[in-house]
């Protein structure tokens, strides 16, 4: 584990990057993961999506999660094949499926019930965009990297004006956004 520092600079938005940890520049801030974490531990979830494995660690932590809830199942996508096959072996005995596939080829099997989108920066409104239709007003949904650094919160912006959710940004050194569901999508109801 090495100081988030040695991957995120001292900004103002965060000015104390070195009081977080990380494996490396890929996963999340170890205390993140926790956040994450916790957060399917409160809200008990039956389906979650994570997009981007990477090498599993917050797929593990959330199947750890799941696996004290009693219920609930994990997928998650990773279009790499070395990191999928890494995020499988670590993810082993938990409910945890690793997927080697893309974002926004992805169908849900069944509503959402709490999302962690942590790909490609490019692509995480898009992925938002795409599974609304499997959440149901309230569902919370994750979003990683919305630091200033990143491209991201101007994006998700767009889905706040357009009305589909609302959220808080924390200032974590690479940014998280958790982000309420304002209504029903045509598949969260099933
Ligand atoms: C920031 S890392 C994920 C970190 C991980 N979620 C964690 O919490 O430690 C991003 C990963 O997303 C993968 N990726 C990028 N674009 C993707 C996409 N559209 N679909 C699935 N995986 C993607 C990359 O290969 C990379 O391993």
């Amino acid at each position: 584990m090495r100081p988030e520092r040695d991957f995120t600079p001292p900004s103002a938005f965060c000015p104390h990057p070195e009081r977080w940890t990380a494996i490396d520049a890929a996963s999340a801030e170890r205390e993140v993961t926790e956040l994450v974490a916790s957060l399917v531990r409160a809200l008990q979830p039956d389906y979650v999506v994570e997009t981007g494995a990477a090498y599993g660690y917050t797929a593990q932590a959330i199947g750890e999660a799941l696996r004290r809830n009693g219920h609930g199942r994990l997928v998650t996508l990773e279009i790499d094949e070395a990191r999928a096959v890494e995020a499988e072996e670590r993810c082993a005995g938990l409910p945890v499926k690793v997927l080697q596939q893309h974002s926004l080829q992805f169908v849900p099997e069944e509503p959402v019930g709490f999302a962690w989108l942590d790909s490609s920066a490019e692509e995480r409104d898009r992925e938002l965009r795409r599974y609304l239709p499997w959440m149901a007003s309230g569902t919370l949904v994750a979003v990683h990297d919305t630091g200033p650094h990143f491209p991201v919160h101007p994006r998700l912006q767009a889905l706040v004006k357009e009305g589909f959710v609302r959220g808080v940004r924390l200032r974590t050194p690479r940014g998280v956004s958790l982000l309420e569901v304002l209504a029903d999508g045509m598949h969260s109801a099933q």
